[in-house]
């Protein structure tokens, strides 16, 4: 586990470069966020991924004020105010993957069409409504539709996965893509078929903290 501000940031580009080989983003699309003591370790803005530096990390405080060579990414606000939200949360993945972004185009939610749905902390994933990236208003949607959950999706943009590492934020955007893709091949076959709220919460219970909680 990463623990000084240098592997942090190294850390970082890493799992920037992991999201692309991963097929969850493409090109400078997407951002990432790590928190470090009192502020957010956050990607620059319209950065090619493949020429990342840990230099170019940028440093966010909590007022918004940011230091660096480069600007921060232009969704340091949703960044910035999922981290006060959520004092457990150590590490955000933003990403625009296909299939979830596909259903965040529908605006609809993912419901629990398999128990995995959990994962994300409920039993549903739900899509925040549109608003302009970057803006304050794409923020407290975002903040608003991952109450209770790690997880949303982002309505005609992509998806925001949270965790208490940065290896465990990347692994449920991927498990987010998986529902994702799972929901969007049963609606292809007819109505999706979904379990019931009583066995989600059997299933919450029952994973407690199962997951990549590394
Ligand atoms: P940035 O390059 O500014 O991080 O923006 C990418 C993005 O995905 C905006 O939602």
């Amino acid at each position: 586990m990463e623990t000084t501000e240098l592997e942090k940031r190294r850390a970082i580009v890493a799992a920037c470069l992991e999201m692309n080989r991963l097929g969850i983003n493409q090109g400078t699309s997407g951002n990432i966020s790590v928190r470090h003591e009192d502020y957010v370790l956050i990607t620059p803005t319209s950065t090619p991924y493949e020429t990342l530096t840990a230099s170019d990390i940028v440093k966010l405080n909590m007022d918004g004020t940011t230091e660096g060579l480069l600007q921060a990414s232009s969704e340091w606000r949703f960044h910035r105010d999922i981290m006060a939200a959520k004092p457990e949360v150590n590490a955000i993945v933003h990403s625009h993957p296909i299939y979830s972004t596909m259903i965040a185009i529908m605006g609809l939610d993912i419901p629990a069409i398999h128990y995995m749905v959990a994962v994300a902390g409920g039993s549903d994933i739900k899509c925040a409504p549109y608003a302009t990236f970057g803006t304050s208003e794409l923020s407290e949607n975002a903040v608003k539709a991952l109450e209770n959950r790690k997880a949303c999706l982002l309505e005609h943009h992509g998806i925001i996965a949270v965790g208490t590492s940065l290896s465990n934020a990347l692994w449920l955007s991927v498990e987010v893509e998986t529902l994702a893709r799972q929901y969007h091949g049963t609606l292809q076959l007819g109505q999706a078929r979904v379990l019931p709220p009583d066995e989600i919460s059997r299933v919450l219970e029952k994973m407690g903290t199962y997951g990549h909680n590394k």
